[in-house]
C-alpha cells in the first residue's frame, strides 16, 4: 500500500501546509510520483499550488458526500512535474454540519483512497485543517502515518534565558547538555 503521510496538528500556523508542500516537491524532484491532498477549507496548499479556486470543476468536497467522485475524477496537475494535487474548495467548511448524521463519516477519505488502490503513486500527502473535527478524523483514519509540526516556542525561550545567564549577566554555572 502507498504511505499516506498527514501533516496534523489542530493548531494553527505550525508549518502544515509549507511541510505538505516542500517534501511534496522535494520527493517529486527525486523522481516519486507524489499526490497532496488539501484537507484545509482556508485551501491554502491549493492557492499556493498556483491553481484557481474560482474555476475548479471538483475538489476534496466530492470524495466525501454522499454519492462520491473517483478519486480519478477529482485529481488536477500541478505545475510541479510529478506532483499531483486534490485540491480543497471552501465548500468542504459545510463538511463537518453536512456529514454529522451520515453513516461511516469518519471512513469516507479512506474509502476514497481503497477504492482507487492501487494509487499510481509512491506517496499520498495529506495537509490537514487547524482543527479537530470530522475532517481530522477522517485524515486519521486514512494515514498509515502522521507528522506533527510543531513551534518550539517555549523551548526558545528557555535557550535564550540561559544564553542570558551564561553572558554573565546574572552569575550561574549552568551548562547545557548537548
Ligand atoms: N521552516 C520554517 N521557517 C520559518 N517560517 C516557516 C517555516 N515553515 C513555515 N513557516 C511560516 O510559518 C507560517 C505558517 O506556516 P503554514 O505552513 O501556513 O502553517 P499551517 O499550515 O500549520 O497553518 C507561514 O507564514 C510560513 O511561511
Ligand atoms: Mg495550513
Amino acid at each position: 500500500m502507498v504511505p499516506v503521510i498527514a501533516f496534523f496538528n489542530q493548531k494553527g500556523g505550525t508549518a502544515k501546509t509549507t511541510s505538505t508542500l516542500n517534501v511534496g516537491a522535494a520527493l517529486a524532484e527525486r523522481g516519486q510520483r507524489v499526490l497532496a491532498l488539501d484537507l484545509d477549507p482556508q485551501a491554502s496548499l491549493t492557492m499556493a499550488l498556483g491553481i484557481d479556486i474560482a474555476r475548479l470543476e471538483a475538489s476534496v468536497y466530492d470524495l466525501l458526500v454522499e454519492d462520491p467522485l473517483p478519486l480519478s475524477e477529482v485529481i488536477v496537475a500541478t505545475r510541479i512535474e510529478g506532483f499531483d494535487l486534490v485540491p480543497s474548495h471552501p465548500d468542504l467548511a459545510a463538511a463537518e454540519l453536512e456529514l454529522l448524521n451520515a453513516l461511516e463519516r469518519e471512513r469516507r477519505l479512506a474509502h476514497a483512497l481503497a477504492a482507487a488502490d492501487p494509487l499510481p503513486y509512491d506517496y499520498v500527502l495529506i495537509d490537514s485543517p487547524p482543527a479537530l473535527n470530522i475532517l481530522s478524523v477522517n485524515i486519521l483514519v486514512a494515514a498509515t502515518a502522521l507528522v506533527i509540526p510543531i513551534e518550539p516556542h517555549p523551548f526558545e525561550e528557555i535557550l535564550t534565558w540561559v544564553e542570558r545567564l551564561r553572558a554573565g549577566e546574572v552569575e550561574s554555572r549552568v551548562a547545557l547538555v548537548p
